[in-house]
């Protein structure tokens, strides 16, 4: 793998999964990160890491749904492996808009594997990540394997299983060197603030309201974003081609237990402006439509065969990762007022700062 195609790398796995491999991993060739900076994506993630390895890291603002710029991209930088993380990612949003879903999930995914096919330069690996969503929700047993059916029940899971079928077809059809991982719910740093976890540390830090849909009893299974990133690597470096891997932490938790330990967590570092437990703030709200009871994986396969596990404990790596939003509140105000913008302006022109509204 010389020319690293990695799709979404302004995002919050993808930032990850960047700085993991240029920092800590075994990979010597170059990135090239493809993103087209929707409302998730934030280049200001990877700016040291553009100074800190010269050459070995490129990013290019691209759309996946743009199939001739894609084509572009392939011949110019001699793409020879992709790893896919470029998508709409909330769950919340495609109930309200999953036309985007549709067109990046979907229709994104097929043109990178028609150029994967056609016009990279002797395509080593298309790695696919993906969620454990696509499985739809368990019953208070059981966990998911890599053969549970796809049984998705969010647009965003049945666009992401639409993308995996995709993905395994063209391995069927055409021989692409693919692997697929199946990934439980991730936490860690550069999370945009839509998503469980650092919506509560922020709502918790303002004293404002901490929304817990339904009755609070779902669970998802967490896993710090770094295991997963090892997780991708293992896989990509070891896995065997046309096969799929999950990847889950073996930490279900049900999410009144996640906000209220993030609430202790964040009263014993420091009480609140008006002396109250933050717990005071949890306020039950309307559930999700059609929301997932339970997800948990089974991440046999991939301890066997690759010898993965998990090393952060939850506890661990969440006090770490409340630690790194206490530390970053820069990046925080200029993603919750989406100032980073004025900054991809001056980075990247007016057509960046116009793709980020
Ligand atoms: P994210 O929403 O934080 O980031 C998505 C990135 O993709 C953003 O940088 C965005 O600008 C970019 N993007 C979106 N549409 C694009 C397009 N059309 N062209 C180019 N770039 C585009 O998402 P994330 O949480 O980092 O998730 C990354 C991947 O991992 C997704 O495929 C998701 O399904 C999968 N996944 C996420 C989790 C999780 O807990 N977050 C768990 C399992 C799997
Ligand atoms: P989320 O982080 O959106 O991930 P996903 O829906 O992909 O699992 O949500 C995690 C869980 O937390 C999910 O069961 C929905 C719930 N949730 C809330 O209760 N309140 C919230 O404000 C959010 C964003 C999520």
């Amino acid at each position: 793998m010389k020319n690293l195609l990695v799709t979404g790398g302004c995002g919050f796995i993808g930032t990850n999964f960047i700085r993991h491999l240029l920092h800590a991993s075994d990979f010597s060739g170059r990135i090239v990160n493809a993103d087209s900076l929707t409302y998730a994506g934030n280049p200001e993630n990877l700016v040291d890491i553009e100074t800190r390895f010269p050459g070995r890291y490129v990013y290019q603002k691209v759309d996946i749904c743009d199939l001739p710029a894609l084509r572009d991209l392939f011949h110019n930088f001699q793409i020879d492996a992709v790893c896919h993380f470029a998508a709409e990612s909330h769950v919340d949003r495609s109930i309200v808009t999953p036309d985007a879903f549709i067109q990046t999930n979907i229709v994104g995914t097929f043109n990178l594997l028609e150029l994967a096919r056609t016009g990279a330069n002797d395509l080593k690996l298309f790695h696919h990540v993906s969620t454990d969503e696509v499985f739809g929700s368990l019953g208070a047993q059981g966990f998911f394997t890599e053969t549970s059916p796809h049984r998705p029940n969010s647009p965003y899971a049945a666009s992401k299983a639409a993308s995996d079928h995709l993905v395994r077809a063209y391995h069927k059809t055409y021989g692409l060197p693919v692997t697929i991982s199946n990934c439980s719910n991730n936490y860690g740093p550069y999370q945009f603030p839509e998503k469980l976890i650092p919506l509560m540390i922020l709502n918790a830090l303002e004293g404002t309201p901490l929304p817990v849909y339904g009755d609070g009893k779902q669970v998802r299974d967490w896993l710090h974003v770094e295991d997963h990133c090892k997780a991708v690597w293992e896989v990509m470096t070891r896995g065997e081609r046309g096969e799929t891997y999950n990847i889950g932490g073996r930490n279900e938790m049900e999410n009144i237990r996640v906000v209220a330990l993030l609430c202790d967590i964040l009263d014993e570092i420091g009480k609140a402006a008006d002396g109250r437990s933050r717990r005071e703030l949890i306020t039950y709200v309307k559930d999700r439509p059609g929301h997932d009871r339970r997800y948990a994986i089974d991440c046999t396969k991939i301890t066997q065969e690759l010898g993965w596990v998990p090393e952060k404990t939850f506890e661990s790596g969440i006090r770490e990762t409340i630690d790194w939003y206490l530390k970053n509140t820069g990046w925080i105000e200029r993603v919750k007022s989406g100032a980073y913008r004025s900054w991809v302006r001056e980075h990247y022109g007016d057509g960046g700062a116009a793709a980020a509204e």
